[in-house]
């Protein structure tokens, strides 16, 4: 572990807390006060990384430097014999946020760094204020820079991270410089090797968060399991944050709740549930404006209520069994051409396929934490969440850095989205090898969710084993860590099996938990028809025959409580290059990237739209 993250990670570790705090949290920070910094940026290829370091290690020259604080033209022209090898504010103009593969045709393929930079005015921050540059996300390792200082790194592509500039704002001109390095290594979070796009680059919103000197920086609301009360945890930070009044209140129920921090800034305390809360719930996504009054401090948020728990087989939802009806998404726009740009619109053009089209009460944001738009409005549109961090497939469960990165990914994933009742579930892993030391890597990671957030379920994707053609076995040694097991399941796609067979396959698992299928799918270019007894693999009769004969397996297996089949929508993936059928896409969409619907999605939604019935029958 390099030296001066030991000793953070060595400090932090005594309070019992990962190197994930010695970032700010700025909970729900897209609802303060904010000035946008996305629109137009200068951006700058950097492919052997001059602009971090010179040809034999040393700091970045002047030449090369593109974060200096200087207008290069202005000084080429002031001086003759000064010259530079970048000049940012020459440099082309794109919008952010976006992955870089929009900017133009050859940056298509592109991995490496890329240094992006803009002007912005400011005022001097006003007196008993700070700010806080913030960034939603940016793919895979950023190096921040204000005015020529550097502000400080960060590694993960999927979650926010936040920088102190009060004292560097000046007023008039600012200039900001950000470098993103696209490449992995096999010690990142994920490995270099994944099944989609690495859309390197700045992918989400990028502002300046104005906060009083001392504020809430985290903040969670939640029922207590048995749905009794109202529990509230916040954590003030600042020089007042010990021993400050509080007031917690949800204004449309009238209810109130005060109390003091101690001596660490932290408030810890529940509240009767009020009489006339409504809980949410996908049929009735009942949001509540909640506020916390703190010093000079007025957070606000806006959030659901409800309880989610499971109790032998059933997944509970208020207390009573679920079925989650649900499919798996990345978070790609729609589009022949999408640069992971999610807006609103976006969002809700996907989430609407989902509730509306699929009669789905239920999403899988694959394989890594989503926009906190998406989040937002899967509470709003009453969707269930599973989020993920992306320990995929081949992580180096041995490496202490990469075991401090995954924790403090998700701690920055769950300490953003704890306030969103529809994630239901936090799942650690997908299709991960079973030995000894990713069993290791993943109890450490089962543990910090539970310290971070006791009042939701963990999960992970698991593979099966098989005994022959008819038996699958839930045998991953992890099942037993996990409150809902979760299995990918791709029989009679990746396997030889016979569709008709699928039907009389039996699964068996540990008795008394409940199940998933986290993903199941087959490809199928839209468009490619073969109406014949026997379909052709890519075809859309295959995919929806497959659809058919594993729905009719699932209904088969008395502990299986939801579907996440693989996937909503086609999406773009560098390993996939049949140049017939997927040309660098994955196709197990029911909807290609344009939207349009496949035979196979009329299959699954006629499953759910009978579910759905069945389950507004028993209500
Ligand atoms: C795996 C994996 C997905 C991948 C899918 C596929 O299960 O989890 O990320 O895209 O299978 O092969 O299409």
């Amino acid at each position: 572990m390099r030296p001066l993250r030991l000793l953070a990670a060595m400090g932090l570790a005594v309070l019992g807390i990962s190197s994930a705090w010695a970032q700010p949290v700025l909970v729900a920070a897209d609802m303060r006060q904010q000035q946008s910094l996305d629109g137009p940026w200068h951006w700058s290829i950097d492919p052997y990384r001059d602009g971090l370091a010179g040809f034999h290690g040393e700091p970045p020259n002047a030449r090369t430097n593109r974060a200096a604080d200087v207008i290069a033209a202005d000084v080429m022209q002031a001086k003759p014999r000064t010259f530079f090898e970048q000049d940012m504010q020459l440099s082309p103009v794109v919008s952010l946020p976006g992955s870089w593969i929009g900017h133009s045709p050859e940056m298509r393929l592109y991995q490496g760094l890329v240094w992006y930079q803009r002007e912005f005015p400011a005022t001097a921050p006003k007196p008993g204020t700070r700010v806080f540059l913030r960034i939603g996300a940016a793919e895979y390792r950023s190096y921040v820079y204000l005015n020529g200082k550097p502000l400080g790194e960060h590694r993960g592509g999927y979650t926010p991270f936040a920088f102190e500039v009060t004292k560097l704002l000046r007023p008039g001109r600012n200039q900001i410089t950000i470098g993103v390095d696209s490449v992995r290594t096999a010690n990142d979070v994920p490995p270099p090797v994944t099944d989609w796009e690495t859309y390197g680059g700045i992918t989400r919103s990028i502002t300046l968060v104005t906060v009083p000197d001392t504020y809430v920086d985290d903040a969670f609301v939640r029922l207590t399991p048995d749905g009794s009360h109202i529990a509230v945890s916040v954590k003030l930070e600042g020089p007042k944050a010990a021993n400050t009044a509080l007031k917690f209140r949800i204004p449309t129920l009238g209810a109130t709740l005060d109390g003091k921090t101690d001596d660490a800034g932290k408030w810890e305390a529940t509240l009767p549930v009020p009489r006339n809360l409504v809980r949410w719930s996908p049929e009735n996504p009942k949001l509540y404006d909640i506020s916390i009054d703190a010093g000079a401090d007025h957070f606000a948020d806006r959030m659901g209520f409800r309880t989610i728990a499971v109790k032998g087989t059933d997944i509970l939802l208020n207390g009573k069994p679920i079925f989650l009806r649900g499919i798996s998404m990345h978070e790609e726009e729609l589009g022949a051409n999408p640069v992971r740009a999610m807006t609103p619109a976006a969002a809700r053009a996907l989430l609407s396929e989902i509730k509306y089209g699929l009669h789905g009460n239920f999403v899988r944001l694959a394989h890594y934490p989503h926009s906190e738009l998406t989040t937002r409005l899967a509470d709003e549109m009453g969707l269930l969440v599973w989020s993920e961090i992306p320990l995929y497939w081949l992580v180096n469960w041995n490496n202490p850095d990469t075991l401090a990165d995954a924790r403090r990914i998700l701690a920055e994933n769950i300490r953003r989205d704890r306030n969103r009742s529809s994630i239901v579930l936090w799942s650690v892993a997908n299709e991960t090898p079973t030995n000894d030391a990713r069993n290791a890597f993943l109890r450490t990671m089962i543990g910090d969710v539970r310290s971070l957030d006791s009042s939701r379920l963990v999960t992970a994707a698991l593979l099966s084993g098989r005994e022959g053609n008819k038996i699958m076995k839930i045998d991953d040694p992890l099942a037993a860590d996990l409150d809902v097991m979760a299995i990918n399941t791709y029989n009679g796609w990746y396997t030889d099996d016979a569709l008709e067979d699928l039907a009389s396959q039996e699964w068996r698992g540990p008795a008394n938990k409940p199940l998933i299928f986290s993903e199941f799918g087959a490809d199928a270019r839209a468009g490619y028809h073969d109406p014949v007894a026997s379909p052709h693999k890519y075809s859309e009769e295959y995919q929806a025959a497959y659809y058919r004969a594993t729905l009719a397996m699932a209904a088969k297996v008395p502990f299986l409580r939801g579907m996440s089949p693989w996937i909503l929508k086609d999406f773009r993936s560098p390993r996939r290059q049949h140049p017939l059928y997927q040309q660098g896409w994955n196709r197990k969409g029911l909807i290609s990237e344009t939207g349009e619907h496949k035979l196979a999605f009329d299959v699954l939604a006629s499953d759910y739209a009978k579910r759905e019935a069945a389950d507004s029958a028993k209500r």
